[in-house]
């Protein structure tokens, strides 16, 4: 194990000074990360409306943390007594954020650089995999959503996407006429809004999902969502082969 070095509350500051802005508001011993976040307290408010449906004791299990940013969630899962966590994001800047966040409060955690198309270069299945607001930053989603299930999640998934339209869902048919388009305008159908430009001034910004849609793509990668608990918020456990053919390697 190795020694736990001190920080001085200086060195703190001049660290994350050097690496920001940040996204994730972390506590380093009193010194936050990202005090004037606009959504506030960030994620730490948002973690306290679902942490209860994540197992409370992850002792002995493995954690995939894809696009960790700053490292909130999986340091989180190391207080949580995870044996291992891998955290992967496609921007080297946030890594070196969560690096440098992990270091000063003396977590053990792997960092990679590595987009989520690629993750069937871990070789590895991991108990809980958390994909927490990256999948409408994709512009293949679903096939995100397959590799997933291919490649990483043993067990359980920890999924959230930022949605809009309505907090309602369908009933979906098995199947409809050429002829029957009324579905198609019921907002609560299946849906993915494509955003061509920007949305919130984010050019990566691409795919955002209904609640229906969401919901459905879930199902359809072969994840049954087992905790709803809260809007945008799923915990799902791998079931079945996904529905679709086979994703194509990348
Ligand atoms: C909105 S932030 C979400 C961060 C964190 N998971 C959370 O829920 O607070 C999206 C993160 O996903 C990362 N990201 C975007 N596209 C990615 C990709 N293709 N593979 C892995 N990470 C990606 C971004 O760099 C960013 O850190």
């Amino acid at each position: 194990m190795r020694a736990q070095r001190q920080w001085s509350r200086q060195e703190i500051v001049a660290g994350l000074r050097g690496l920001g802005p940040w996204f994730h508001n972390i506590d380093l011993h009193g010194v936050p990360t990202a005090p004037d976040h606009f959504l506030g307290d960030y994620p730490a408010f948002k973690w306290r409306g679902f942490a209860a449906a994540v197992p409370d004791d992850l002792t002995g299990r493995t954690v995939l943390d894809i696009g960790c940013n700053g490292g909130f969630y999986a340091m989180e899962m190391k207080r949580r007594g995870a044996d291992r966590v891998v955290a992967v994001d496609s921007d080297e800047r946030y890594l070196a954020q969560a690096r440098f966040a992990a270091e000063v409060l003396g977590h053990d955690i792997e960092f990679r650089r590595m987009s989520v198309y690629d993750v069937a270069q871990l070789g590895e299945k991991f108990d809980l995999v958390i994909f927490m607001g990256v999948l409408y930053h994709l512009r293949h989603p679903l096939l995100a959503l397959d590799l997933l299930h291919r490649h990483a999640v043993g067990d359980l998934l920890l999924f959230q996407s930022m949605q809009r339209g309505p907090d309602a869902v369908a009933a979906v048919a098995p199947d409809y006429d050429f002829d029957e388009q009324a579905h198609f305008d019921q907002p609560d159908y299946p849906c993915l809004y494509f955003v061509e430009d920007r949305y919130a001034g984010d050019p990566t910004n691409w795919w955002i999902p209904n609640r229906a849609a969401a919901e459905a793509m879930l199902r359809s990668a072969g994840f049954e969502i087992v905790a709803h608990p809260e809007r945008e918020v799923y915990l799902c456990r791998r079931s079945h082969a996904a529905a679709g053919h086979p994703p194509p390697a990348l």
